[in-house]
Parts: structure tokens; C-alpha cells; sequence
């Protein structure tokens, strides 16, 4: 990694107009420059840059982002040799890696190796709280073979141990501070974070100890305590015995709740368990599942919250290229509980029966109705139809309207015509709130949101996080007003929320917000994106005020005519005018 003070005087040194300038004719059109596109063949010109944010954008190929992107893309090259080459060009020196970082990072992990291999040395230790670990491993139905390959062990009672077992093998204070394994008590004594607990390494892919979990040996509260965030440990973008399943020769992989459930299954043979690590699932975690498996079958505990986890994990999945399934687990709470009681044979046969995502869903609907009542058994058939229009295909439609009317006694004909009119009205229903949308939200129709999120509304919710984020990259002091109203969860767009958040740790760290350094956060995909808004808002005024309403229309999520209709008719008028004006800037101006 190339340090952020490295990059930060790279970009001050870095004027793209004069760089890219040196490549594209470019003219001058107020405050931005046009010329042919460099990156497609075009015969009039689409392609701008846009001194405020340093960043380039094509309207005609799509291609953007900053001196970085640009050095890369016209010669072909990888980041570092882009790097260097504008180093040069800026008459600075080659950047040299960043060894504090590095070196911070490998000692935590050797750490990591450390620690684990003393909590495992407590575990086969001869005091009595040592027996009552190995006899909670076993009581969990662990044996000696699956505690070595997942290199359980236990935290003893005394809290210092470890830091005194650290201490001694010459690691110093910075570093015991950046493990994340230990902490100060408030007379200002430091203890390790887990005690009295049986302990789960949490390795990433390439085999290194990253974190752990901890779980208490009996009903105590917190049930487990887990790693904070490190250097080395970042929770969203981890998965538990990944490293394990992405060897296996199956790509259906089974995705679980916790790690005894992901262990359990791991000891009967099922090497593509997997599990979060102490969080809800997260659009990283699927992202990187999904690189590895084919097929995922969602196994998740047999409560209330498990099934309300399996719908969310349904919607994550929803367009990724993965096959999802859904395993029930009768009589058990969860899958680990389910093979300590009926054994592994049992489980991979429950595996293998294995509904699909619509099959749960229908389930969980027909389980709100009481079917031997004809009013419920008609709203079921409703509902069910409507969930059919929706989210199914045609073939799928004809085997669930066989299967709706066997359950519900009605014949399959008259289910069919039912169902042939919502698939009618379900689209017919789209195509209105797209329209609508349209109409009321002009340029946004580009906007991709899906119409689960609310439609038109959302259109509106989303232009204003978009304008809020081109507003940021140009004026990055409007940060500070804007993360304290919006948490990063309200934006809609996943790719949008990954550049806030970005934005957000760049502050923090205190480093300087540009397209150059936020790359060290975000993809270059989103960095593009980014450049995108910071061409379409280019010549918008941004002032205080717009970003409060901006931040207001994303709280209310509702129209900003309403806010309009509040205003005195000079307000109104003002506002009015700076619409017209927001209006003409949002495309680049004709030549
Ligand atoms: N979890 C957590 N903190 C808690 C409770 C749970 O981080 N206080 C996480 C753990 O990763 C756990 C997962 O959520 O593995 C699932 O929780 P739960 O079903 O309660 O745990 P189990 O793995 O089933 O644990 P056990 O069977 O040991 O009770
Ligand atoms: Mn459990």
C-alpha cells in the first residue's frame, strides 16, 4: 500500500485539466473543459473534465474518474506504474511502500498465531478449568481431531496471562494496543478481551488468524465476545471457514448462523459450511460467497429471528448469480442441535431435499392463515398468487398453482386465471411507477433503483443522496453537516453507500477527500460511479442550504414540492429560481 500523504501530495501536485490536456485537445466551456473521448471513438465531443473534483467523465462510453484513472486507462497500465508515472511527471520521488502499516499488520497476525496457540495450550492444560473446557468442547460433540483443525482453545480465568505470554515473546505496547485483544480497565489495568471462554479462531482465505469469537461455558451474558475491528479484521467482508469451504471439491455451499453450527457440520463432513462472523449478513460477505459457490442453501435457526434472517439473506442474494436455497430444520433449533440429535446422515439427507426460495417463502405465508377457514383460505390463495406473479417464471408458476391447489382445494384452473391476472397487473403496475417515476423526477430515470425500495419515491430519496455525494467530493466541508443527520444505512444504493462510508473513514483518519485517496476504500467501479455524479451535478450551486434540503428530503423521503408548498412566496420563489438553475446544469452545456 502506498501511503495516504504519499497520494494526497501526488493530487495537490496533479493538475488533471494540464494532464489530460497533454493527451485530448481540450476547450474550455465555463467551468469545465470538453473534448473527444479519448477511450471510444466519437466524432462529437462527450468527454469533460471538471477541474472542482479533479475527475474526468464520458457521457458517451461512460468511462471516468481521476489523474489516477486516466494514467491507467490511456496507457495500459496497473496502479503503481500509474503512480509512478504521475510522480515523475510531478518531479516527486517513487513512493516507497508503507512499512509501519505492513509491518503493523504482519505483527498482529503473528500475534493472532500467538494467542492461539496459547489459548490452545490452555485448553490441554492439567487445572481444573482447563478439564471443564475440554468437557464443554466434548459436551458440544467436538473430537480431539476437529478441535486441532479449527484450532479451538480456551481463555483462561486470569485476564493478564496472555499479555504477560505476548509481553514476554517481545511484543510492545503499539502493537499489544493494535491487536484488539486486550483492554484497559478503567484503573488502568490491561486484561485480555476474552476470559473464562472456549475460544474459535477466525482465519481469512489465506490462512491467517484474524480474530476470534469467545463463547461462555454456560447461560452468562454476553453468550460470545468477538474481536473488534483491527487492521487485519474488518467483520463485513468475513467468512467464517471460508478458507476451508472454497477448497472443497462441492460448490454448493451451506450458510449458517453461528460458528458451532458451521463446526458441527464441518465434523459430519459438510466442508462448504459456512457462517458470518457475530453480524447480520452483509452485501461484502455475499459478494465474496458468491465467488466461490454455485448453489447456497440458507440454513439458518429455526426461530422467528432465523426465519426473519433468512428472508433479509433472500433479498442480498437476490441478484447475485448465485442459486439459492432454503433448508427447514424440523424439531431442532439449529442445524448443530439437529445433527447432535438425529445424527449427520440425517442432516445431509435434510440437505439434500432442500426447498428453493420460493417454496419458503409460500411456506412462511401459509403459515399466517388457518386454511380450514374459507375467508383465510382466500387471502392465502391472494397472496400467494400475487407472490407468484411477482417473483416466479412461468414453468414455476404452473407447479406452485398445482401444489395451491391441492393445499387449498381449489381447482388448479381457477388458480391459474387468478394468477394470469396478477401477472398482468404486476406488470402493469410497473410499468405506472416507472412512468410516474419518469415524470416526476426527469433525468433521474437513469437511476437504478429497485422498485422494491418504494419506487418513485425512492427515485427522489436517491438523486438527493447522489447530489449530496457529488457535493461532498467537490466541498468536502459539507461532510461534517451531512454525517451527522445521515447514517450511511439510509442510502439506498449499495455502491452509494460504500462511497459514503468511505468518505466517512477518509474524515476520520483525517486524510484529504479526493477521488485519489477515497481509492483506497472503494472500488475502482465505484470511483467511477462517483465521477459519474461529479459530472452529471457539475454545475449545480451547492450551497448550505441545498444540502439541508437535500437532507431533508431524504428524511422525510417525500417530495420536495411538499417543502415548497411550506415556503413564503418569496422563499418559494428564490427556490424556485435555483431549481431552473440546478436544471440547466445537469448536463454539459452544447458548444
Ligand atoms: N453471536 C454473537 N454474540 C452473541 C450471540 C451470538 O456474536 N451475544 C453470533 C455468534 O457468531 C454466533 C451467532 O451469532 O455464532 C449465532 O448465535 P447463536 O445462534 O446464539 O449461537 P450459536 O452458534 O447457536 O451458539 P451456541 O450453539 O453455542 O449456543
Ligand atoms: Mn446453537
Amino acid at each position: 500500500m502506498i501511503p495516504h500523504e504519499y497520494i494526497e501530495e501526488l493530487t495537490r501536485r496533479t493538475d488533471i485539466t494540464e494532464l489530460i490536456g497533454s493527451y485530448v485537445q481540450l476547450k474550455r466551456k465555463g467551468r469545465l473543459y470538453g473534448g473527444l473521448c479519448p477511450f471510444h471513438s466519437e466524432k462529437s465531443p462527450s468527454f469533460y473534465v471538471y477541474p472542482d473534483t479533479q475527475s474526468f467523465y464520458c457521457f458517451g462510453c461512460g468511462a471516468g474518474g481521476d489523474a489516477i484513472t486516466f494514467t491507467k486507462k490511456i496507457n495500459s497500465i496497473d496502479y503503481p506504474e500509474a503512480v509512478k508515472l504521475l510522480a515523475a511527471r510531478a518531479g516527486m520521488p517513487e513512493p516507497e511502500e508503507d512499512d509501519k502499516t505492513g509491518r503493523m499488520r504482519s505483527r498482529i497476525l503473528s500475534m493472532n498465531k500467538e494467542a492461539a496457540r496459547f489459548f490452545h495450550a490452555c485448553l490441554n492444560s492439567t487445572v481444573e478449568e482447563a478439564r471443564q473446557a475440554r468437557a464443554y468442547w466434548r459436551r458440544r460433540g467436538l473430537d480431539d481431531k476437529t478441535i486441532v483443525r479449527f484450532g479451538l482453545g480456551y481463555a483462561p480465568n486470569d485476564g493478564q496471562a496472555l499479555y504477560q505470554f505476548l509481553r514476554d515473546k517481545g511484543y510492545n505496547q503499539q502493537e499489544l494496543d493494535a491487536s484488539g485483544l486486550f483492554k484497559r480497565s478503567q484503573s488502568g489495568r490491561i486484561y485480555c478481551l476474552f476470559w473464562k471462554r472456549v475460544m474459535t479462531p477466525i482465519f481469512d482465505l489465506r490462512g491467517n488468524i484474524i480474530a476470534f469469537g469467545g463463547r461462555v461455558l454456560d447461560d452468562s451474558k454476553p453468550k460470545y465476545v468477538n474481536s473488534p475491528e483491527t487492521l487485519v479484521y474488518h467483520k463485513s467482508d468475513t467468512v467464517f471457514a471460508l478458507q476451508i469451504a472454497k477448497k472443497s471439491a462441492s460448490r454448493r455451499f451451506v450458510l449458517c448462523e453461528g460458528y458451532m453450527d458451521v463446526i458441527s457440520m464441518q465434523q459430519a463432513g459438510i466442508d462448504t459450511a459456512v457462517c458470518a462472523c457475530g453480524t447480520a449478513l452483509t452485501p461484502d460477505q455475499v459478494k465474496l460467497i458468491s465467488q466461490y459457490a454455485e448453489e447456497v442453501i440458507l440454513s439458518y435457526d429455526s426461530d422467528e429471528a432465523g426465519q426473519k434472517a433468512t428472508l433479509r439473506s433472500l433479498e442480498l442474494f437476490r441478484n447475485s448469480p448465485v442459486k439459492v436455497g432454503v433448508l427447514q430444520i424440523p424439531g431442532a433449533k439449529d442445524p448443530d442441535e439437529y445433527i447432535k440429535k438425529y445424527g449427520a446422515e440425517r442432516f445431509k439427507a435434510l440437505l439434500d431435499g432442500v426447498g428453493n426460495a420460493l417454496d419458503f417463502r409460500l411456506k412462511r405465508l401459509r403459515d399466517k392463515y388457518d386454511l380450514s377457514q374459507d375467508g383465510q383460505r382466500l387471502e392465502y390463495i391472494k397472496e400467494a398468487v400475487d407472490m407468484l406473479a411477482e417473483r416466479s417464471n412461468p414453468t414455476e408458476q404452473e407447479v406452485y398453482a398445482g401444489r395451491l391447489a391441492e393445499e387449498t382445494n381449489v381447482s388448479k384452473t381457477a388458480i391459474l386465471t387468478q394468477l394470469e391476472t396478477a401477472v398482468k397487473r404486476a406488470g402493469y403496475k410497473r410499468r405506472q411507477e416507472r412512468s410516474r417515476a419518469r415524470l416526476k423526477e426527469g433525468e433521474m430515470n437513469q437511476i437504478n433503483v429497485p422498485y422494491s425500495m418504494g419506487g418513485a419515491e425512492a427515485l427522489g430519496v436517491a438523486s438527493a443522496q447522489q447530489r449530496l455525494l457529488a457535493a461532498i467530493l467537490r466541498e468536502p466541508g459539507y461532510l461534517d453537516l451531512v454525517r451527522n443527520q445521515l447514517p450511511a444505512e439510509k442510502f439506498l444504493l449499495p455502491q452509494q453507500r460504500e462511497l459514503y462510508q468511505a468518505m466517512i473513514q477518509c474524515r476520520e483518519q483525517g486524510i484529504e477527500l479526493s477521488l485519489a485517496t477515497l481509492r483506497a476504500y472503494v472500488s475502482e467501479e465505484a470511483l467511477n460511479e462517483l465521477s459519474a455524479l461529479a459530472a452529471k451535478y457539475s454545475d449545480v450551486n451547492c450551497t448550505p442550504d441545498d444540502i439541508r434540503l437535500y437532507l431533508d428530503r431524504i428524511a422525510r423521503g417525500t417530495p420536495v414540492a411538499k417543502k415548497a408548498a411550506e415556503m413564503s412566496n418569496d422563499q418559494l420563489e428564490q427556490y424556485l429560481q435555483s431549481m431552473r438553475e440546478k436544471k440547466q446544469g445537469n448536463l454539459p452545456p452544447e458548444e
